[in-house]
């Protein structure tokens, strides 16, 4: 007969803090770099010479590229616009969120993107494991939010 071990489950913040710092090595096995540009609150980005090295970096040395670019698409100027970091890369791994330039924080509605089908299968037990699905209501405004994406980042651009 199998025996199960019965522990009592003690909510504390330490608690929270074991359960991310244990999610953190688990997600990220090998050393990684993290980014985030554009910078929130800045709106400071990396050049695409730069990011090319830093993509090249991390290749050379195994290196898993994080790029938080939860503020692209914020860009001062839409020229300034660069590559997300999974499209140069078939080991990174970008973040990106509709609450930044789009405008709707209260949607709850981000996306991680990457070419790493190992890395994808962690993200999605993990999602799994913590919140399942989006909410549908949320699901459907971000679809309007994105249809309407020119406009909305027009006016946001120019606050
Ligand atoms: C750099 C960066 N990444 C991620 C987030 C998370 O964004 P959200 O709260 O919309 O999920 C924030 C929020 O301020 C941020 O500044």
């Amino acid at each position: 007969m199998r025996q199960i071990e019965i522990r009592k489950h003690e909510k504390s913040s330490a608690h929270t803090f074991k359960f991310f710092s244990r999610f953190f090595n688990w997600f990220f096995e090998k050393t990684s770099f993290m980014v985030n540009t554009p910078h929130n609150p800045t709106r400071m980005h990396l050049t695409r010479d730069e990011l090319d090295t830093l993509v090249e970096i991390c290749e050379d040395n195994g290196l898993l590229l994080f790029s938080d670019e939860v503020y692209r698409f914020g860009e001062y100027s839409a020229n300034d616009l660069l590559p997300s970091a999974t499209d140069l890369s078939e080991t990174a791994v970008s973040l990106g969120v509709l609450s930044k330039p789009f405008g709707p924080p209260g949607l709850r509605i981000g996306w991680i993107a990457t070419k790493s089908a190992k890395v994808m299968r962690k993200l999605e037990v993990f999602k799994d494991y913590t919140t399942i699905c989006n909410s549908a209501p949320s699901e459907q405004l971000a679809i309007l939010a994105i249809r309407n994406k020119e406009p909305i980042l027009r006016r946001n651009r120019s606050i």
